[in-house]
This record gives structure tokens, C-alpha cells and sequence, in this order.
């Protein structure tokens, strides 16, 4: 039976989890999770974002209080066929600091997982993830992501021999949305990918909240996720995902639905300080300012130095760009600080821009969350 009613409209409150109110932290309440074997250092994670959660963005989450970072996805294809050229390499590369840190994989033939799975561990990924959400087009015309959320059988065989391959002390985990679409049948096929995985061994399951018809469009369900985290009991690990664009929405999820952690997606794109601020609120002390113009301009400057060690001088301007319209967000004059930033062309314009514009102690903004729920395509 369906009783999730319908996807439109804003989450309804659910049971507050533990009696806690989100004001007040979860210090003491809510311990850090932990990943098969890996205690982690809190709940607040980098999600795995295509195009973004690249080694630099990583790095940036860590530094500023990210318990746990993924890379984005890959092809288990792409994987076994990835060799050490300089164009590709990076997509492997892993930093000693960002240490745990997931890869995650998706593909259509379950017998191709393993080869992919084994190339993550080798390259030195401590957990291994299978993407079990992607809504993109292509992707589901392929049979790959959310599309396995149709067909429960090949999922759990994707499950299966991925865990095989891994060595047994690297926890495997799943990325899903909560269903291919609104209907009963979906949402059996839900429940059954979620406790099969769990009996192969799983270490971890992400929720995202919304369904993979609904792409973007409308709330991510977490009345959902409270029901997911409760059917699961308090000894298995779920992790939520979906519309956490302050400090304050990702301690209010884990709240108000007893998520284990929370992965920070769009919310993190260009504001690595939210995972700081999420901190703090976890341990009880109140929220910090919105960092300081000249704060942003060296974490800017810095995200531009990992990217040029990433990707060489050339490259490194194309990510780069798009990083600096998001970190633009967090400017009280963003739109002429955007402006500024979409013409940069080589990294002297970069520094001009951040000379001219972020100077000093002036205070920054939190990004307001229109900005973040503006980007409405993704894996
Ligand atoms: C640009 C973009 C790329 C994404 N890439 C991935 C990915 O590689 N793997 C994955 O599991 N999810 C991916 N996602 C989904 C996010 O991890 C997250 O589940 C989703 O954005 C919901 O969270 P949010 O509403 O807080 O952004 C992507 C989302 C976006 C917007």
C-alpha cells in the first residue's frame, strides 16, 4: 500500500526524533556515525556530485568539517578502461588528507560491476558506492542508475557481485532515490532493493528523497526517510539526502527523521563553509557568520590552486569558472560579483576580480536557498 500521498507541496512536520528540538543541537543525542568499520568524525557529508565533487571540492568539504566526501560518479566501463593519462587520471586521484573518502559507480550489466568496484578499491576509495539514482535521460536509456530501481532482482545481483569483488574490509553502500515513480509498485520495489542489500552485506544506504520521475521538480520527501530509518531500525545506517541548503536543514532532517548522517549536495557547490556551520550546530554551539569577503577570496584562492594541481594551468580556468559563479552566491553584491566572475579567462582575471571586490573584513551572506534550488539537473 502507498501511503506517502503525494510529491507536491512542502515537507509535512514529522515525530521529532529523540525529543530533540533543531535549535538546540544534537551534541550527545545523536552519536557520529560509522561505515561498516570507519567511525566517522561526524554527520555531515559531501555528496557525490558529477562535475563538481572532484578532488579540490573534496578537499575544501574536508578542510571545512565534512566528516566524509564521495567522488562523483562513474561509469564501471569508464572505470576498467581509465588508465594514467594526464586527461583522465585525475577521476582516480585521491588526496592523503581526504582520507575516508567513497567512488562511486553505476552501470547497466551486474557481471561489469565487479571490474569497476575493484578498480575503485584499488585506487584507494575506502568505501565503494553504487549509484542507484540517477534521473538523467541518457542515463536511464541506457539501463544504468535509477533505472535499477525498476527491476529489484538485477539490483540485488549488481549488489551481490560488487560486494564480492570488494575486499571484505571496504564497506560497500548504495545511493537510491525513493522510487522510479509514485506508484505501489515502486515503492515495493523500494523495500525490497533496501532490505536485500542490507542482507548482502551493505554497510550504509543514501536516501534521496525524491523519485527519479520527479527529477528536481517539487520536495524531497523526508517524511520518507523518517519511515525508511525507522522500518531499518537504529542498527543499520541510512544517510538522507535532499533540499539541505542551510546548516540549519541538515540538522533539522536528521531530527526530524533519525538519518544516521546527511550528504550535502547542491548546498555545497561554492559554500563549503555550510559543513562548518552544521558542525557547530551539532555540537551545541551557535551558528558561525557567513564567512568574511576576505575568507572567501583565499578559499577561493586556494580551490584554484588544487585545481591547477588537478588539471594543469589550462583546465583548471574552465572548472574554476564554474566554481566561482557559485561562490559568487555568498557575496552581498552577488550579481555584479557574478558578472565579474563569468568573464574570467585567465587566473590573473581571477585575482583582479577577487582584488576588486573581496577586500577585507566585510561580512559575507549566507547563499540564500533560491540560488542553490535554481540548478535543477544533475545525476
Ligand atoms: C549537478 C549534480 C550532480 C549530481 N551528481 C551525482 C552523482 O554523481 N552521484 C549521486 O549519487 N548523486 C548525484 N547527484 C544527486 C545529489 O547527490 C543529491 O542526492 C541531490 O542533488 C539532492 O540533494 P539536494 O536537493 O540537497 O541538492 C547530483 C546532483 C546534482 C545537482
Amino acid at each position: 500500500m502507498n501511503s506517502l500521498g503525494s510529491a507536491a507541496g512542502a515537507n509535512p512536520p514529522v515525530a521529532s526524533f529523540a525529543g530533540s528540538s533543531h535549535s538546540d543541537g544534537l551534541k550527545n543525542r545523536v552519536p557520529a556515525p560509522r561505515i561498516g568499520d570507519i567511525r566517522l568524525a561526524g554527520p555531515f557529508f559531501q555528496a557525490a556530485l558529477s562535475g563538481y565533487s572532484d578532488l579540490p571540492m573534496r578537499v575544501l568539504a574536508r578542510r571545512h568539517g565534512a566528516a566524509y566526501s564521495l567522488c562523483e560518479v562513474m561509469l564501471d566501463q569508464f572505470l576498467v578502461t581509465l588508465t594514467d593519462r594526464p586527461k583522465t587520471r585525475h577521476f582516480l586521484d585521491i588526496a592523503p588528507e581526504e582520507h575516508p573518502v567513497g567512488g562511486q559507480l553505476m552501470g547497466s550489466e551486474p557481471i561489469q560491476f565487479a571490474a569497476g568496484a575493484t578498480k575503485l578499491a584499488a585506487a584507494g576509495f575506502d568505501v565503494i558506492d553504487i549509484n542507484f539514482g540517477c534521473p538523467v535521460k541518457k542515463v536511464l536509456g541506457r539501463c544504468r542508475g535509477g533505472f535499477h530501481l525498476s527491476q529489484p532482482e538485477v539490483a540485488l545481483e549488481i549488489v551481490a557481485r560488487t560486494r564480492d569483488a570488494v575486499p571484505a574490509d571496504r564497506p560497500v553502500t548504495i545511493k537510491m532515490r525513493r522510487g522510479i515513480d509514485d506508484t505501489d509498485e515502486s515503492r515495493d520495489h523500494f523495500f525490497q532493493i533496501l532490505d536485500g542489500a542490507f542482507a548482502l552485506g551493505v554497510a550504509a544506504i543514501t536516501v534521496h528523497g525524491r523519485t527519479v520521475k520527479q527529477r528536481y521538480v517539487g520536495p524531497s520527501r523526508w517524511d520518507f526517510l523518517a519511515e525508511v530509518k525507522r522500518h531499518v531500525g537504529p542498527e543499520r545506517t541510512i544517510f538522507g539526502s535532499g533540499d539541505l541548503f542551510s546548516a540549519a536543514d541538515c540538522l533539522r532532517m536528521i531530527n526530524e527523521t533519525g538519518v544516521d548522517g546527511v550528504t550535502i549536495a547542491r548546498g555545497a557547490i561554492g559554500n563549503p563553509w555550510i559543513f562548518e556551520q552544521a558542525d557547530a550546530l551539532w555540537r551545541g554551539r551557535p551558528l558561525p557568520p557567513p564567512p568574511s569577503l576576505g575568507e572567501q577570496a583565499e578559499v577561493i584562492r586556494e580551490h584554484f590552486r588544487l585545481c591547477q594541481a588537478t588539471y594543469g594551468e589550462k583546465r583548471s580556468m574552465i572548472m574554476m569558472r564554474k566554481f566561482c559563479i557559485k561562490y559568487s552566491a555568498s557575496h552581498p553584491d552577488h550579481q555584479s560579483v557574478r558578472d565579474a566572475l563569468v568573464k574570467v579567462a585567465c587566473p590573473e582575471d581571477v585575482e583582479r576580480v577577487l582584488r576588486d571586490h573581496y577586500r577585507g573584513d566585510l561580512p559575507g551572506r549566507y547563499v540564500p536557498r533560491e540560488i542553490h534550488d535554481s540548478q535543477s539537473e544533475g545525476c
